[in-house]
């Protein structure tokens, strides 16, 4: 089954979106198979944003994701890394509909309150680079 790397940013704890956010991908049916609470060290957060590395808001970006805990999960379901990305909508909140998570709570591109995975190979390195493989869950959900 597909999983995705989601992640509560540093903005999104502190303003106590965490519950809100599990309970939405929850309540969609998708299946919890990781999660931790973390302060992300700067070489991780250098290899996650590895791809932005040329770009001018770089170093703001790693300030900012290694500024406070934030809560790493590994979502598993049918199609959850489009579906999930569907949930947090635009990554500019000021651009992201109503009901999605940035739409309803984000503020700015920089804060925009959640990461996940765009790709299933963006998805495999994220979960590896967060998540050492005894950390994830496989278990039976009942319906
Ligand atoms: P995320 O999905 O975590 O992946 C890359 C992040 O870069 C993105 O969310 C934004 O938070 C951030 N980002 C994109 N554009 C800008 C920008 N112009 N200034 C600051 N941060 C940005």
């Amino acid at each position: 089954m597909e999983k995705s790397f989601l992640m509560v940013k540093p903005d999104g704890v502190q303003r106590n979106l965490v519950g809100e956010i599990v309970n939405r991908f929850e309540a969609k049916g998708f299946k919890l198979a990781g999660a931790k609470l973390m302060v992300i060290p700067n070489d991780l957060a250098e290899q996650h944003y590895g791809e932005h590395k040329e770009r001018p808001f770089f170093g703001e970006l790693v300030d900012f994701i290694t500024s406070g805990p934030v809560f790493a999960m590994v979502w598993e379901g049918e199609n959850v890394i489009s579906t999930a990305r569907t949930m947090m909508g635009k990554t500019n909140p000021l651009e992201a509909s109503p009901s999605t998570i940035r739409g309803d709570f984000g503020v700015s591109v920089g804060k925009n309150i959640i990461h996940g995975s765009d790709s299933p190979e963006s998805a495999e390195r994220e979960i590896s680079l967060f998540f050492d493989e005894k950390e994830i869950i496989s278990y039976t959900k009942q319906d």
